[in-house]
């Protein structure tokens, strides 16, 4: 599995610190959707999901969570910790997060709209459709 993170420029200055996403800059996609993932209650997880058409970058703006992506061969798990990195993550991965911060605001740019039917929410389904996309 590639290594998915990306540097992300951090302008700092004594007002406080700012990042920037641009597409064909350090942005490989065109945002169509931002969300934020923020106020997780301790020891809960989220995702357990994958997509079938759908670029993101996931970037934790403050705090950290752990990001553990999946492409049906090999697990690899990223400390997101730092806006100087972000994930970049293509389609057909499961993922899930984890080990949230009291802190942790994650933010996260999607290359298109919402939509449900793109989601493969069970594992052994996603084992199937993965294998069969890498044909
Ligand atoms: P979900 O995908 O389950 O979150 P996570 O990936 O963190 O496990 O989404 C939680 C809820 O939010 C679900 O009801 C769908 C809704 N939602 C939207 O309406 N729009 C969005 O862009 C996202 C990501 C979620």
């Amino acid at each position: 599995m590639e290594d998915f993170l990306r540097d992300i420029k951090l302008i700092e200055d004594a007002r406080g610190k700012l990042v920037v996403f641009e597409n064909g800059n350090n942005c490989p996609f065109e945002v169509k959707r931002a969300y934020c993932i923020f106020g997780v209650k301790e020891g809960e997880e989220r995702g357990f999901h994958a997509h079938k058409n759908l670029e993101q970058i996931a970037v934790c703006l403050s705090g950290s969570c752990e990001f553990i992506l999946d492409d049906g061969k090999e697990q690899k798990t990223f400390a997101l910790n730092s806006p100087k990195k972000g994930l970049y993550i293509g389609n057909n991965y499961w993922r899930v997060m984890k080990n949230f911060s009291k802190d942790c605001v994650l933010l996260v740019l999607a290359s298109q709209h919402y939509d449900q039917s793109d989601y493969i929410r069970n594992y052994k389904e996603f084992l199937t459709y993965t294998k069969n996309a890498a044909k």
